[in-house]
């Protein structure tokens, strides 16, 4: 014999209504998840992608204690100090080490290598010497191309900047990321321009 099951329609109309109940619950969660987060929300997460992503370890200059270098917090993000970036000429040694692919890290937070001399930018809001006069949208094109300044066309970031790792994260990462940056206090600090390789000083 064949089993046959027959549905009563007022079985079929709560169950209908249940199902668009179920439904509208998980638009209604999806819609919670999807909703752009707060501003207070994307600082935070700018905040912590900034302290635990190392953005502090190049671009804040340190002071010099008994006790080794700390940050120095009034200049935070700020750059190389503009007063620290005479170069002393690099000596035969210190080539040489350049050229078979090692770093010297100058006491002032300047790299050498064999892409010559770079200076971690100030990431502060100051208008004429940080990022004060960027938006979002060009910050993370800089982070994703790897462009001085977001410059398609122009030069290459140079090392140690880690753009590549950066350039993994999110595009509502990167935007928090730089709006936290531009509510840290703008330091005035000009940063030297980068020396490529052929212009280094090297000593006579
Ligand atoms: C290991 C050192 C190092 C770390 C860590 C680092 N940077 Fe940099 N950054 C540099 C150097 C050096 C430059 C300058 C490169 C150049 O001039 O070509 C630079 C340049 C930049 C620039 C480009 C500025 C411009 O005018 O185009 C931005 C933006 C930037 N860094 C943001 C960040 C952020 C945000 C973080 C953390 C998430 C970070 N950096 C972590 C060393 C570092």
């Amino acid at each position: 014999m064949k089993a046959t099951f027959k549905m009563p329609f007022i079985h079929i109309i709560i169950l209908t209504g249940l199902c668009s109940l179920y439904l509208y619950s998980c638009n209604n969660n999806t819609a919670q998840t999807d909703d752009p987060p707060t501003r207070d929300q994307m600082l935070e997460q700018g905040k912590y992608l900034v302290e635990s992503m190392g953005c502090n370890d190049c671009h804040t200059p340190t002071i010099m204690t008994p006790n080794g270098p700390v940050d120095d917090s009034s200049r935070f993000l700020s750059g190389i100090r503009q007063t620290d970036t005479s170069l002393q000429p690099f000596d035969a040694s210190e080539i040489s080490l350049i050229k078979s692919g090692g770093a010297i890290i100058l006491p002032t937070g300047a790299w050498t290598g064999g892409w010559g001399v770079s200076f971690p930018a100030n990431l502060t809001p100051d208008s004429t010497t940080g990022i004060g006069g960027w938006n979002a949208d060009i910050f993370i094109r800089t982070i994703r191309s790897g462009k001085y300044q977001g410059v398609l066309a122009g030069r290459p970031l140079m090392p140690p900047m880690p753009w590549k790792v950066y350039s993994k994260l999110t595009d509502n990462d990167l935007k928090a990321i730089f709006a936290y940056l531009q509510t840290i206090p703008a330091v005035h600090n000009q940063v030297p321009s980068y020396i490529p390789f052929n212009q280094i000083p090297i000593e006579k």
